[in-house]
């Protein structure tokens, strides 16, 4: 590393501000070409810090900001007795408890970041999560800093006739002679920066209001850009079903008079918790039926409930400093996963985070960027919006409430909200409330907050027809991560059951119990080896271990294809029938692959054919859930199971175990598709699972292609109402070399080309194509007219879609893949290093792969970390990929 490269911040070096902020008067005076911020801070010296007063100098922090004035208690300070730096204003000799006055000038409309205050379609919009505020003005821009804020906003009445900002409105003025108006808003709880919000401009709002169980009623505003106001029904029920769902789950109710929303169309991310202004990237708020598909409509609800529940989750308890970013995001997606169970079928909601996890978690976990849900140190804090942050963060919360119960979970969260309202607290602050409002020691689990890696699971079973005993053997392991090459043992909750011949659960009594304990529970796996012995079980029975993925752990057992029939078939445990089906599938698949390598030919196990056709002719099961079940593991997933990864082998072999099991079933996906395939009224419920069977089944009999799917796919794509089937149609015509296909994408695009959202569906369906023209393609569609490299949703479509959703073109042979993905890294780095970032991650697993296509993954993180002017977002993937 040269001496330039950014650097680390570490956990262990955290120390109390020196100062505190008691309250923020901000006003803003927002223009074309340059806007004005003041900015009066009460601050005054920490006790804990510095008891005797103010002895050290206040740095603030600061970036890309012009200070126009700096007074202290009204007098204006002399150059020396402040420095300006390019990320810090430091006053020297601060009194004990004084006013501050800032005024700085900045210009966002140059800000491509999208980070700080920025513009938007022509409006005013702040993102300030994790350190965006120092962007605006001079701050404490740190979590543990809560202040108490006031804004005031002035601004052309006619180009910003909306003006919004934190807290309940207080006052507004009319238009004056200079075609200015100003609005003042107060937020009358202490937040700390990260969370204060802006918006300014030309939104029209549909509105609605919720009666809280205390009788209050809360105004609720979604803010839009006109022409959007009737896709705003669905986000709007989703809000108040979020109030509904913690007021009687969690015992929480919202704070304030009035709930915004804003949805923009340039975000990095998903959307955003300010208090009571949630700022939302359009895509999880916009939602109708003719344009948004079912995973769409789950994703509003699921990120509105989400960034709701921040309110009290994040931000009436916040962070004490960003490596307990956890403590808000795993604790808020576990929340936001449960609702969304709670509202739709549980284990089909389940199956489809564990997939994410897996998808995404795993990979990190077990790759350079791997890191503990608590990181020790970080480069760019913006790099550590991660998965494992969120999803593994989110399981570790889950074990907690699997190990305490409900009940506890709930005695837990009661305490923590009692203890810590109102204060920046850490991950262990919250393991403490769950330990002491139960009695139960979580001294070994809260390994799980400073590991980094997936544990492994090896267990085996034994049987004793005598003593009519079953003993089963756990060990657990984890790999070394980087900084951590030995890890002790985990506290791990194994819920398991244990299926008789018949498939029924066996009453579970361990032999040092005397009655037994249910039929499905959950044993305190502690141990590096365990040993667990069940009594009075009359025949050998086959277990069903990790019942509803009741640990984020990788499961080796030593399982016979007939076992896992069998748990595919009779597995009370939805969750493990599910999963029994993708390890049965996994290990055939991989089967095949190695087959392949060695020149054998290909065939699909006859057991397996069968219990597919159990799962697809079985009346009692759910759509979806069978939809899941019929779904086979992902090329991802296959290729994470592999030492080194074989691209081209197994996207041909799950090929042709697709075309088999579509040659084997062909007429009853037939006969499927055609009874699910009404064009039925739209509706978010069971019907989502009716349409992704049926869709399940076009997509089987397309990869026959013949004329009869041919003709019911491209009517489908004509005839659908829903944007689900449509796209559904058009994914599978897009991997085809049929004419009916560009004639579709054609039309598609004409449809839809004034929908922003619906156009990212375009570039991500086309980056996505197995076809060979693809990256050719996607570089031509670099410069269609609808692609916008500023805009985020953009490169995730067309760039992401390719590089991040397309393994067997993104990873071809030549290379060309690698070299398109770090130009574009090359050219966001200058304009967006959030966004840059992300795509830059793509790139991190290289060492999974070939000698030859790591040689060239290699050469492109070289050249991008030897580039000119890299930003630390980047710097910080780059680096760490290579190390
Ligand atoms: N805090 C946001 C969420 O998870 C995510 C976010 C982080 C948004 C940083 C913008 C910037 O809900
Ligand atoms: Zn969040």
């Amino acid at each position: 590393m040269d001496k330039s490269a950014p650097k680390a911040i570490h956990l262990k070096d955290y120390a109390p501000p020196p100062y505190l902020i008691d309250t923020v008067d901000l006003t803003f005076d927002l223009g074309e070409e340059v806007t004005r911020v003041r900015s009066s801070l009460q601050l005054r010296a920490n006790p804990v810090r510095l008891p005797d007063g103010a002895p050290v100098p206040l740095v603030l922090d600061g970036q890309e900001l012009k200070l126009v004035s700096l007074a202290i208690d009204g007098r204006t300070l002399e150059p020396a007795e402040y420095a300006i730096g390019p990320e810090s204003l430091t006053i020297f000799d601060p009194p004990a408890a004084f006013a501050l006055e800032v005024e700085t000038e900045l210009k966002p409309q140059e800000n491509t970041s999208l980070e700080g205050l920025y513009r938007t379609s022509g409006n005013f919009c702040t993102q300030c999560e994790a350190e965006g505020f120092r962007k605006i003005t001079y701050f404490l821009d740190r979590p543990d800093v809560m202040a108490r804020y006031r804004t005031t906003i002035t601004a052309d009445a006619l180009k910003y006739p909306v003006l919004l900002s934190n807290g309940n409105l207080v006052a507004a003025s009319k238009m004056g002679h200079d075609g200015r108006h100003t609005v003042t808003w107060e937020d009358p709880f202490a937040k700390p920066c990260y969370l204060f919000a802006l918006v300014a401009g030309v939104l029209v709002h549909v509105e609605d209001s919720y009666v809280t169980r205390s009788g209050r009623t809360v105004t609720l505003r979604i803010y839009v850009e006109p022409g959007n106001q009737d896709k705003c029904d669905h986000a709007m029920r989703s809000l108040k079903k979020s109030m509904a769902w913690d007021e009687n789950v969690y015992g929480l109710e919202y704070d304030l008079d009035i709930f915004m929303i804003v949805a923009v169309g340039d975000f990095n991310m998903g959307a955003m918790e300010n208090k009571g202004l949630n700022v939302f990237n359009t895509k999880y708020i916009l939602a109708r039926p003719e344009s948004a598909t079912d995973t769409d409509f789950l994703g509003v609800e699921a990120v509105v409930a989400h960034e709701y529940f921040h309110n009290w989750t994040g931000n009436r308890v916040t962070c004490r400093d960003w490596f307990q970013l956890s403590l808000k995001e795993g604790l808020t997606v576990f929340r936001d996963q449960e609702f969304s169970s709670d509202l739709n079928s549980r284990p089909v909601k389940r199956i489809a985070d564990v997939q994410r996890l897996r998808a995404a978690q795993f990979p990190e976990d077990s790759g350079p960027m791997a890191h503990p849900i608590r990181p020790d140190s970080y480069i760019e804090i913006n790099n550590f919006y991660t998965t494992t942050v969120y999803e593994k963060g989110a399981e570790v919360v889950r074990m907690i409430h699997t190990l305490l119960g409900a009940e506890g979970y709930r005695k837990g969260i009661d305490l923590y909200f009692e203890r810590h309202d109102g204060q920046a607290v850490t991950c262990d602050d919250f393991v403490a409330a769950m330990e002491d409002a139960t009695g139960k020691d979580l001294s070994q689990f809260r390994r799980w907050y400073s590991q980094a890696g997936t544990p492994e699971l090896d267990i085996s079973g034994e049987y004793d027809g005598h003593g009519r005993t079953y003993r089963l053997t756990v060990r657990q392991s984890c790999p070394p991560s980087p900084g951590q090459p030995v890890k002790q043992p985990y506290h791990i909750p194994l819920a398991l059951g244990l299926l008789d011949p018949q498939g029924a659960d066996i009453p579970l009594r361990l032999k040092t119990e005397d009655v037994p304990k249910g039929t499905s529970r959950v044993l305190d796996v502690t141990e590096a080896e365990q040993v667990f012995e069940f009594a009075d079980v009359p025949a050998p029975p086959v277990p069903s271990l990790l019942r509803g993925f009741s640990a984020p752990v990788k499961l080796r057992m030593s399982y016979t294809d007939d076992d896992l029939t069998f748990l595919m078939a009779n597995d009370s445990d939805a969750f493990n029938r599910w999963e029994a089906g993708q390890t049965l599938g996994t290990r055939l698949l991989l089967g095949l692959v190695e087959d392949r390598a060695a020149g054998r030919p290909l065939e699909l196990s006859r057991g397996f054919l069968d219990a597919l056709d159990k799962i697809l002719n079985d009346p009692a099961l759910d759509h979806a859930f069978a939809a899941q079940a019929l779904t086979l593991p992902s090329e991802g997933y296959l290729g994470q199971q592999m030492p080194v990864i074989d691209v081209d082998g197994i996207h041909e072999v799950r090929g042709f175990a697709r075309k088999a099991i579509a040659a084997h079933l062909r007429d009853d996906l037939l006969s499927t598709y055609r009874a699910l395939g009404g064009n039925e009224p739209f509706a978010i419920d069971a019907a989502i699972g009716r349409r992704s069977l049926k869709n399940l089944a076009l997509g089987y009999l397309m990869s026959l292609e013949d004329a009869e799917a041919v003709e019911l796919c491209v009517g489908q794509f004509h005839n659908a109402h829903a944007m689900t089937d449509v796209i559904a149609a058009l994914g599978l015509l897009n991997d085809t070399h049929l004419p009916q296909r560009d004639a579709a994408l054609a039309r598609f695009y004409e449809t839809w080309k004034n929908e922003p959202l619906v156009v990212d569906k375009w570039f991500s369906i086309q980056a996505m194509s197995e076809r060979p023209e693809t990256l050719a393609e996607v570089r031509s569609l670099l410069n269609h007219p609808a692609f916008e490299i500023r805009n985020p949703n953009k490169v995730y479509a067309l760039i992401g879609g390719f590089a991040g959703g397309n393994a067997v073109r993104f990873h071809d042979s030549s290379g060309a893949g690698y070299e398109f993905l770090a130009d574009q890294v090359l050219t966001l780095n200058g304009l967006n290093p959030q966004v840059a970032s992300r795509m830059v991650k793509l790139f991190a697993r290289w060492r999974k792969y070939d000698d030859r296509r790591q040689a060239f993954m290699r050469a492109q993180l070289e050249r991008i970390v030897g580039a000119p002017n890299l930003s630390p977002d980047v710097f910080e993937i780059a680096s760490k990929s290579l190390q």
